[in-house]
């Protein structure tokens, strides 16, 4: 049974202050989402606000999350912040997202490390993966999300693969409006990453992995990714910022 996860990447959004008022209301809806024990809630915070974010949120069960972190446990990595960190704060990282790879230059070694860095310190890690435009143009995101999955997990054994979250976002519908449709979104989610997890390491760990979509995700559409069956929640960017947005998502989650 694969409990859907809903996430909210708030990326370099809000102030100290929104993001408390943002956290206070989210914090009873989401809190008695929750306790049904039928759909999960992470926040991800930038940074900064993690410490304020985890304060407010303890004892609710909703999850926080980084958006980032550095492989290193320490040492001199000016701007980096270290697992161990962020482990006082949340219980999630997410990992690899397409902003940090295209602007930022990330490459699937670097995730990679930050994966098996991030499991040995107990991070719960969002694996991002996902196809450019041209590439989808192409027809070639079956080849394009395979390789990156295969990138980011390689060296991982089973067990640890079945504690990852996987992040099924391509990069032209990521804050463009433009999401992709239910089917289309669980047809590279069921055959290319699922597929992908089968071939590498057995059916019943694919079966087991959840697995999210994300780009331009809304109260409006999220139910027609929801009802897929290869589907287990979202990865929210902008409507992760509008208090009542983020709750019907995650009202979404929950089983029919
Ligand atoms: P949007 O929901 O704003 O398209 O962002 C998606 C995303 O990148 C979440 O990580």
């Amino acid at each position: 049974m694969r409990i859907p996860i809903i996430a909210g990447n708030w990326k370099m959004n809000t102030n100290l202050t929104s993001a408390a008022e943002l956290v206070n209301a989210l914090q009873t809806e989401l809190t008695a989402l929750v306790a049904t024990g039928k759909v999960q809630t992470v926040l991800c915070p930038p940074f900064p606000y993690l410490d304020r974010v985890s304060a407010l949120t303890r004892g609710t069960g909703i999850g926080v999350g980084a958006q980032d972190m550095y492989f290193e446990s320490k040492g001199a990595f000016t701007g980096e912040v270290a697992p161990s960190m962020i482990l006082d704060f949340a219980e999630y990282v997410i990992i690899g997202h397409s902003e940090r790879r295209q602007l930022f230059h990330e490459t699937d070694e670097l995730v990679n490390k930050k994966i098996h860095s991030a499991l040995a310190n107990n991070l719960k890690p969002i694996v991002c993966v996902g196809e450019p435009l041209e590439t989808y143009e192409n027809g070639e995101t079956d080849v394009w999300v395979r390789g990156q999955v295969h990138a980011a997990i390689k060296g991982l054994d089973a067990e640890q693969v079945r504690g990852l979250i996987i992040a099924y976002e391509p990069i032209w519908a990521i804050g463009t409006g433009k999401a992709a449709t239910g089917p289309g979104a669980n047809a590279v989610i069921g055959i290319s990453i699922r597929g992908a997890l089968a071939d590498l390491y057995s059916q019943s760990v694919a079966a087991d992995v959840r697995i999210q979509y994300g780009g331009s995700v809304t109260a409006k559409n999220i139910d027609e990714f929801i009802v897929q069956p290869d589907i287990d929640g979202a990865l929210v960017g902008g409507a992760s910022l509008k208090a009542d947005e983020f709750i019907a998502i995650c009202r979404a989650g929950l089983p029919k």
